[in-house]
């Protein structure tokens, strides 16, 4: 496996696991952070043996935002040139699911980070939170749109233009995160959900990740054809007849991905 310098990543089973770990700056994040991230997170993808991943930090931090120090002095068009804000993007294009597990502080850059992630599992101590404008910004990779989305609009507008917390339980109430865990083993819980997502049909996994993220940029009449379609194409998978076939000859399928 690479060695990367701001990250750690392993593999457990069928879920590939990457550890922000720049603990020293409570994983801010820079590009050469992101680039590495979405390096691990591209081969994980091509990787059959994968299914789904996992993004975590470590107990005390998920990640603090993006890195201040790498931002203080730039211009408008030095952000616009700099591929650290396009590099969220990539995460878009990981077709494979993939859980955030968070503890402790999920601020600004690292909360948008968490929210691009298909599933959030919190520890108990987690504080989520979109700072920037303590800093005289906004978000800039998508905290307005995917907060908002998550939490409705008033609960966001609190949040990033006066600074306003979510402890875990509070992130649960507003629907930011899935699940809530122990700070001892939310990271162990969020593996094998990974684990249990991986185990199931591959091709069926990635179309529904698929359209429930293309919910958000299209209307419902073609979010409904995009579902129809790939619902239909399924059935060209051999998958979908060892599903159905198993099911009535009551044993458990076996996956191909295929
Ligand atoms: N960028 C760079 N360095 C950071 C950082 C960040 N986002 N967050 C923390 N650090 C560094 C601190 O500068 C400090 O470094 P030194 O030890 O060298 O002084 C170290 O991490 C520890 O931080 P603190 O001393 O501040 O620790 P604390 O326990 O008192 O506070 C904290 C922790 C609440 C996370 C605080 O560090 C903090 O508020 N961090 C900034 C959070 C923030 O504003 N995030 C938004 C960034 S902008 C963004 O993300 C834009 C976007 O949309 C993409």
């Amino acid at each position: 496996m690479k060695e990367y310098k701001n990250i750690l990543t392993e593999i457990k089973g069928r879920v590939g696991i990457v550890t922000l770990n720049r603990p020293k700056s409570y994983n801010a994040l820079n590009y050469q952070l992101l680039s590495e991230l979405m390096d691990s997170l591209t081969s994980f993808d091509k990787d059959k043996s994968i299914g789904a991943m996992v993004i975590t930090g470590n107990e005390k931090t998920f990640a603090a935002g993006a890195d201040i120090i790498d931002m203080v002095d730039a211009s408008p068009d030095d952000m616009k040139k700099s591929p650290f804000i396009p590099a969220f993007d990539l995460i878009r294009r990981i077709k494979k699911p993939i859980i955030a597990a968070v503890s402790g502080y999920c601020l600004g850059g690292g909360c948008e980070l968490a929210m691009s992630c298909d599933l959030i599992i919190s520890s108990e101590s987690a504080v989520f939170g979109q700072p920037e404008i303590n800093l005289g910004i906004i978000p800039g990779a998508g905290g307005t749109q995917r907060l908002t989305r998550a939490v409705g609009k008033v609960i966001a507008m609190e949040m990033i233009l006066n600074n306003r917390t979510l402890s875990a339980e509070e992130a649960y109430s507003f629907n930011l995160i899935n699940k809530i865990y122990p700070v001892e083993d939310y990271l162990k819980h969020t593996i094998s959900l990974a684990q249990e997502i991986a185990e199931r049909a591959p091709l069926a996994v990635q179309a529904a990740k698929e359209i429930i993220n293309q919910s958000f940029d299209v209307s419902l009449t073609e979010g409904l054809q995009n579902e129809r379609e790939s619902f239909f194409n399924l059935f060209s998978s051999q998958d979908q007849k060892e599903g159905m076939n198993a099911f009535l000859d009551k044993r458990d399928p076996s996956w191909k991905g295929d």
